[in-house]
């Protein structure tokens, strides 16, 4: 079937908010490429979608904080003239004291989380501004926002912490930028959510998680699937699923505001 929308390019795709987001995607019509390091479960997925919704799905299997395979995966998103919608998706956390963090899994998060969002970001937005169109979502996390404060202070995710807090200010400062165009920009901002996400760290299970079962509890990944499209029809840069009012997030942007118009004031 070939699709009214263009093909959506997913990272992550093989679990959690990725798997069904791109469920969703192709369950619209979309055309997607599937985005992660195993393999199998792009495939098991991508038959799914095929026979499900008789979309086009390709796989493609890469590490996204691996240079030549992001190299190669940015080159699928700025190739031809087909990606009109970017999920950017993958993410790992790296919980744990700053101080023991390993050298090499603090470059991978930052790699992944952060370097990998901005390169299929710049290849995929020149085509979609020549076409005219395109859907760029950026997962981050509600961490972004109030990770240290109290009352509940989660500690031990200063490098997660702050790689989401670039996602929300690169995304919100480019969708600033591109503001008038007729693309449609999103930084999505879950809480915890049931998906495979706390795990592992990096590559590493965490001890006395199982691996077999959704145990994280959390919200369900189709709502923050619905926020999420539900944000994109009514033009809401940040989406955070559950927040039914989202006056809070208008209340930040005004105290972003008065920071920056006090700071001129007091300099000048
Ligand atoms: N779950 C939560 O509570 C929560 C809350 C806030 C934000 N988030 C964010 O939501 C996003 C999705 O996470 P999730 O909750 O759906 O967790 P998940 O089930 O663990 O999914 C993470 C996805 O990222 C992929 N991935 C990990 N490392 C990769 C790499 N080096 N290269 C390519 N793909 C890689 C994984 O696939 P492979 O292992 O096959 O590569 C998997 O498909 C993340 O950005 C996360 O920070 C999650």
């Amino acid at each position: 079937m070939s699709t009214r929308h263009g093909t959506a390019l997913v990272t992550g795709a093989s679990s959690g908010i990725g798997a069904a987001y791109a469920g969703r995607l192709a369950s619209h019509g979309w055309d997607t490429v599937l985005v992660a390091r195993r393999g199998q479960r792009l495939d098991d997925l991508a038959q799914r979608l095929r026979e499900g919704t008789g979309t086009v799905v390709e796989t493609l299997v890469a590490d996204l904080s691996e240079p030549g395979d992001l190299a190669r995966v940015t080159r699928r998103a700025a190739a031809g003239d087909d990606i009109g919608f970017l999920l950017n998706n993958a993410g790992i956390n790296g919980y744990g004291p700053f101080a023991g963090l390993e050298p090499e899994l603090m470059t991978k998060i930052l790699d992944l989380n952060v370097l990998a969002v901005t390169a299929l970001t710049r290849a995929a937005v020149p085509g979609m501004l020549e076409r005219g169109r395109g859907t760029l979502v950026n997962v981050a996390s509600q961490l972004a926002f109030a990770g240290a404060l109290p009352p509940h202070p989660l500690p031990e995710r200063a490098v997660y912490g702050g790689t989401k807090g670039y996602v929300v200010t690169f995304t919100r400062t480019l969708a600033a930028e591109l503001a008038g165009t007729p693309l449609r920009i999103q930084v999505l901002c879950p809480g915890l959510t049931a998906t495979e996400f706390h795990r592992s760290r990096g590559d590493e299970p965490v001890p006395g998680r199982n691996q077999s079962v959704h145990e994280d509890g959390g919200m369900p990944v189709d709502q923050v699937v619905d926020a999420s499209l539900a944000a994109l029809d009514t033009g809401e840069v940040v989406c955070v699923p559950g927040l039914e009012d989202p006056a809070p997030v208008d209340s930040l942007a005004e105290a972003e505001l008065a920071i920056r118009t006090a700071a001129r004031r007091g300099g000048s």
